[in-house]
């Protein structure tokens, strides 16, 4: 397991008991959070949409106890309930169908259930400098306060917040970040302008690291 794993691992049984629990965990990606929590819960169903990411934690899955599925969490259905529903770094603000995901999580719930969602912070230095980069519309503080309106329209919830920082070696590590998270969750290619942005963020510091904290959603039903 790897340090970031294992402070994830921290954080979550910080929050919530995993123990002896059955779990749906949503955008699993390759089994990393799955395969470090598969000795400490009764069983865990993980789901991400990318076939290629789920073919190869199937291929490395050595757990009865764990199973990963292809399915869309805009449009599932498990047909059964959890006693804990987990989500780590899913971009809640990519997804065309928000209402829809939440109501499939509530209906995966049971009732007496907690889903824990981790998600990026938008009061975090990390997504202060990405608002900075990318279109009004898709700025993060704007679209957590949709977030929790929908999230409320099913939950109960409370917040916290998760310390986080990363650290790079040189400018051109923090190009490749920034450029990948414009990449991958905007759709966007880096310019000019967006490295101006950044050389001028990290100029006003005096090292190369970027708080980058999350925020924990602990929610249950209404
Ligand atoms: C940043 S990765 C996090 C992966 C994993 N939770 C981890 O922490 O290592 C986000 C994951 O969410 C998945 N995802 C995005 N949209 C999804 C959707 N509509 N349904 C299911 N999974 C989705 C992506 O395929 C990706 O694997």
């Amino acid at each position: 397991m790897n340090s970031q794993t294992e402070k994830d691992i921290r954080d979550i049984t910080e929050l919530v008991d995993i123990k002896d629990k059955s779990i749906l965990e949503l955008g699993c990606g390759m089994g990393r959070i799955s395969f470090a929590l598969a000795d400490r819960v009764q069983e865990l169903t993980a789901i991400d949409i990318d076939e290629k990411a789920i073919r190869y934690a199937q291929q490395r899955n050595v757990h009865d106890n764990v199973v990963f599925r292809v399915e869309d969490l805009e449009d599932f259905d498990i047909g059964r309930k959890y006693d804990l529903i987990l989500s780590i770094g899913v971009g809640y603000m990519y997804l065309r169908n928000l209402p829809n995901a939440v109501k499939n999580i509530s209906q995966h719930l049971d009732d007496d259930g907690i889903a824990l969602l981790i998600c990026s912070s938008p009061t975090s230095e990390y997504e202060r400098v990405v608002d900075l980069l990318v279109e009004e519309h898709v700025k993060s503080v704007s679209f957590y306060n949709k977030f929790e309106k929908i999230l409320s329209d099913h939950f109960t919830f409370s917040k916290k917040q998760i310390k986080g920082q990363l650290d790079f070696s040189d400018f051109d590590e923090i190009l490749r970040c920034f450029q990948r998270e414009l990449k991958e969750e905007y759709a966007t290619d880096m310019n000019d302008q967006h490295e101006e942005v950044l050389k001028r963020f990290f100029q006003r510091k005096d090292r190369l690291t970027i708080e980058d904290d999350s925020q924990a959603y602990i929610c249950k039903h209404v």
